[in-house]
């Protein structure tokens, strides 16, 4: 190995895949600038780790987008808490951060400033100005990461930055990326009109809840794939309360394009709620949505989220979902169904009622019937006097799951944040005791799912 190559390790922190993808190209340009460079998820450092990668002379870049409102994307949790609880500063570590978001949002690429913040605190270096990328970042990447590249074969202030080291392990080339959708159609910032071909309430009497199944008409040159979510720009004309804001509201896209290949399905509960004074209040975009009338259009776009991808066809995949979290499964189902693979899928879902709350219900039972579902799972969470939820059943079902895990099953979980902390601690539960290890042991076999891909969450 050249001893005088300088080493850069990337670190990328994504919920649904753009940072990935933005840590990659820049890889890229870092290698045609003679730089060694290592890429990594976030998912599994903290400061402990930067420290002795940076006691070696390496430089360290963060590629991270914004999510919620303003925060880092989870997987970056772990280390952004080893940041906050680390006290002593320390200037060996040399840093650059590369920002995705979108100026729609009210806190712009946050996580830059957020990771700065503590960065700063800690008196790390910083190598080049930090970098925030608005959606349309494909154009000015290029010119942006060759200035990156020449700000670190320049900088003289690191002291030892000629140490080789593998302690990241082997430099790893990912060559299946997707590339980046932008443009029209494909972001907030150049939404389309997408018009609506039928709407439907999923729910049967006597259930107070409403759930749509709307099919809207794909615009000739946008594509997707199931996994992806459909975007819509909140109506201007309504009247606002205060948490009701001007973001894009997502939505899990609910077919594949395999099978409607000029349509985009997604499923929509109708958000009401009281407030604090006990005052009706109704969800801004859910309640659009569901009022809409076939032959409505929407300003919508298409977001891809490379984060939540079926596994290949001959795979088996486990879908756990509550509610509304069934949108997404329902697409990969067709997916699989249309790509015809050997892989069999499991279903886990639950909800209130049996009778008026099985979504897609007809589907479900039609799939199972013809063996394009292998098993499904069903948790009537008020169908009797003790409630029964998903992870209720998953742990009934260990040992069928474990089988499942055994033989190479991918885990899919899409709900709500709250759910899936319960969903996590089940699987803790039944990897512990089935691989005889202790509960952390078997968190951190979770987090390498995570990792790998073979656990993929989408958190409505
Ligand atoms: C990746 C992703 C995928 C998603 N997929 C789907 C999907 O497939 N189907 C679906 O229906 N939704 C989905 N969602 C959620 C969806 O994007 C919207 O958040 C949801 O429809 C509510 O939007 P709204 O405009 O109706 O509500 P808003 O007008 O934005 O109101 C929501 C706000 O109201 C407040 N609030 C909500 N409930 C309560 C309560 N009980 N008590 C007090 N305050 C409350 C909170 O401040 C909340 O932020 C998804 C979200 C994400 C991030
Ligand atoms: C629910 C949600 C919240 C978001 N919040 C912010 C935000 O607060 N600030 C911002 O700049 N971008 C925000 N974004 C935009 C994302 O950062 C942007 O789409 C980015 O390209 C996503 O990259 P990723 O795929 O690597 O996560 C948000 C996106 C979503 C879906």
């Amino acid at each position: 190995m050249n001893p005088s190559v300088k080493t850069v390790n990337i670190f990328f922190a994504t919920s649904s895949g753009n940072a990935k993808a933005v840590a990659i190209t820049l890889q890229k340009k870092l290698k045609q600038n003679g730089l060694r460079v290592k890429f990594k998820s976030i998912l599994k450092i903290d400061v402990d780790t930067l420290y002795s990668m940076s006691a070696l002379g390496q430089y360290n870049i963060f590629v991270s987008s914004t999510f919620g409102e303003g925060q880092l994307p989870d997987m970056a949790q772990n280390f952004y808490t080893s940041l906050l609880e680390s006290i002593e500063g320390n200037k060996n570590i040399f840093y650059s951060i590369v920002g995705l978001g979108d100026k729609s949002y009210s806190k712009f690429c946050n996580s830059v400033d957020v990771l700065g913040d503590e960065f700063e605190r800690l008196n790390f270096t910083k190598v080049s100005p930090d970098v925030k990328f608005n959606v349309d970042f494909n154009s000015i990447m290029d010119e942006t990461f060759q200035k990156i590249a020449e700000d670190i074969i320049i900088d003289t202030k690191n002291p030892n930055p000629y140490e080789a080291s593998t302690l990241m392990g082997d430099d790893q080339d990912e060559d299946e990326v997707e590339d980046i959708k932008d443009g029209l159609g494909y972001s907030s910032k150049e939404p389309v009109k997408f018009k609506v071909k039928e709407i439907i309430n999923l729910h049967d009497e006597p259930s107070p809840k409403e759930t749509r199944f709307i099919s809207f008409a794909l615009p000739e040159s946008l594509s997707y794939v199931a996994g992806d979510s459909f975007g819509v720009m909140p109506p201007m004309d309504e009247k606002r309360n205060p948490h009701q804001d001007k973001n894009p509201r997502l939505y899990s896209v609910s077919s594949s394009q395999r099978a409607y290949p000029n349509e985009v399905h997604v499923t929509v509960g109708r958000l009401v709620y009281k407030d604090e004074n006990g005052k009706l209040v109704k969800g801004l975009c859910s309640n659009y949505l569901n009022d809409l009338k076939v032959g409505d259009e929407v300003d919508g776009f298409i977001r891809q989220n490379t984060m939540f991808r079926l596994p290949k066809k001959d795979t088996d995949i486990i879908m756990i979902s509550i509610g509304t979290g069934i949108a997404p499964m329902r697409g990969f189902l067709q997916d699989r169904v249309e790509t015809d693979g050997n892989g069999k899928n499991w279903l886990i879902f639950g909800n209130e009622h049996m009778t008026c709350d099985f979504l897609y219900q007809q589907e479900w039972i039609d799939a199972k019937a013809s063996d394009n579902l292998h098993n499904i799972s069903l948790a009537w969470s008020h169908d009797q006097d003790l409630l029964i939820f998903v992870q209720d059943r998953i742990l009934e079902e260990k040992a069928e799951f474990m089988k499942w895990i055994e033989n190479g099953a991918c885990i899919y979980v899409c709900g709500s944040a709250k759910v899936y902390e319960f969903i996590h601690k089940a699987l803790v539960e039944i990897f512990s005791e089935f691989y005889n290890i202790t509960k952390e042991q078997a968190n951190d076999k979770l987090i390498d799912f995570l990792d790998e891909g073979r656990l993929q969450k989408d958190v409505l």
